[in-house]
């Protein structure tokens, strides 16, 4: 684990990037309380991701309807517009091996931390722990 900062150091609802052991991170701190933290790099080619914007996206609908909806849960790369589930990692409602390298975030005593051990089967790499 890595310790990043205080939790009264990472705005809620956008991204921090900070460098870490040798490699850029973004860290969320959710308007709904969890925590995110990505590989700042898109899988597609490369786009700093986490510089990307937050927002909604549209919703498998019928025919000549139109929904929108996980507002505030969707990263749009600022390259090429893929989107990517902040929950997940994954592009959502899309067949695709895709998806960002997410790390888990740990919070404790007021400290963020953030778990950069190389994934393993059954990890909780999609996961964020929070203590208080
Ligand atoms: S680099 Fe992110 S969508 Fe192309």
């Amino acid at each position: 684990m890595v310790a990043l900062g205080r939790v009264e150091e990472f705005p809620v609802g956008a991204f921090r990037i900070l460098a870490v052991s040798g490699r850029e991170i973004g860290v969320l701190r959710a308007a709904d309380g969890r925590w995110h933290a990505f590989r700042n790099w898109c899988p597609h080619r490369g786009a700093p991701i986490c510089r990307g914007k937050l927002t909604g996206t549209t919703l498998p609908s019928a025919p000549g309807a139109l929904a929108w909806g996980l507002e505030a849960s969707v990263l749009r790369c600022p390259w090429h517009g893929y989107e990517f589930d902040v929950a997940s990692g994954r592009r959502p409602f899309v067949e695709s091996r895709m998806q960002l390298r997410k790390y888990p975030v740990v919070v404790e005593g007021g400290v963020v931390h953030v778990d950069l051990s190389p994934r393993r089967s059954g990890d909780r790499s999609h996961e964020e722990v929070q203590r208080s």
